[in-house]
């Protein structure tokens, strides 16, 4: 029976010691805060920025809504995003994706100071990470890489196989993989004999945002299993990997509920921390692996 990677305790760890700085930078009368920018009203990401702004209260850093309905303009969201960006007060910028269609994702995700970039997706952030440079990795690669360093799980060496490739999830922990000295794989929808290469690794990255996809046929005996996925199937929540069947041969791996989506959470805080220290000129070291 593989070991149940306990993502919410990680994560309150994370949350420990953010608090910790951020009760220091009170006392000297500085609060930071994120901007989170939700637009219509998708009731799963509504749902997940109540979460960001629950964990962002727990912590002691500020947070504030901008809920904007869903066939506002382009013009009218980029000068939200425009605002954000110059106030002094604020020091993470977040947009909640996915966006309407109507919206030019890329163009939003643009406008987002680099500076204030808590997501990591300005093109920007994305080259600094591809290089060797990132300021902020995105949140949720990011949160595994805390996850596997709090067990001790060594990478350096070792096949991961990422599943998926958006640029939330599967890109960027691709890149963060391999700055930790894995070996590579990316697989995503097109890919053929699916099972043939997830049975190769050491490490399997699961974010293909279909639910149970990996199955006991995709796992080698002895690996670690991360699923990034969350669904609600018939009422019950689910990830992308069948957890009975692979943690009867996994050696390690995330459950859902209470895997990776606290860590993302607790790394969002650790983005906007790192990043509101950095602007201010009180370099720390959260949120950069
Ligand atoms: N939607 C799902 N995950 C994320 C995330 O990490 N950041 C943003 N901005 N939107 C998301």
């Amino acid at each position: 029976m593989a070991t149940v990677l306990d993502g919410k305790r990680v994560a309150e760890s994370i949350h420990v010691q953010l608090r910790q700085t951020l009760q220091g930078l009170q006392a000297q009368g500085l609060t930071l805060k994120l901007a989170v920018v939700l637009v219509g009203d998708h009731p799963a990401s509504a749902s997940y920025v109540r979460g960001k702004q629950r964990a962002a209260a727990r912590v002691g850093l500020d947070s504030e809504l901008i809920h904007l309905p869903a066939d506002v303009s382009e013009e009218a969201l980029l000068a939200v995003v425009e605002r954000l960006n110059a106030d002094p007060a604020v020091d993470g910028v977040l947009v909640q994706l996915p966006l309407p269609d109507s919206l030019d994702e890329q163009r939003i995700l643009r406008a987002v100071s680099p500076d204030k970039d808590v997501d990591g997706f300005h093109p920007y952030n994305v080259g600094l990470a591809w290089t060797g440079q990132a300021r902020v990795w995105p949140c949720t690669p990011a949160g595994i890489l805390a996850l596997l360093q709090d067990y001790k799980i060594p990478l350096a060496g070792k096949h991961a196989v990422v599943v998926g490739r958006s640029r939330i999830v599967g890109k960027p922990m691709a890149a963060l993989l391999l700055q930790e000295n894995a070996t590579v794989t990316v697989c995503h929808s097109q890919t053929r004999n699916l099972a043939d290469l997830t049975r190769q690794a050491d490490l399997l990255v699961v974010a293909a945002g279909v639910p149970r996809l990996i199955g006991l046929e995709h796992v080698r005996p002895g690996a670690v299993v991360i699923d990034v996925g969350i669904h609600r199937v018939d009422g019950q929540l689910m990830g992308d990997v069948d957890f009975s069947a692979v943690s009867a041969v996994a050696a390690a791996i995330t459950p859902v509920p209470g895997g990776v989506g606290p860590l993302t959470v607790a790394q969002l805080l650790a983005n906007t921390v790192h990043l509101g220290l950095r602007r201010r000129g009180l370099e720390a070291d959260e949120g950069c692996p």
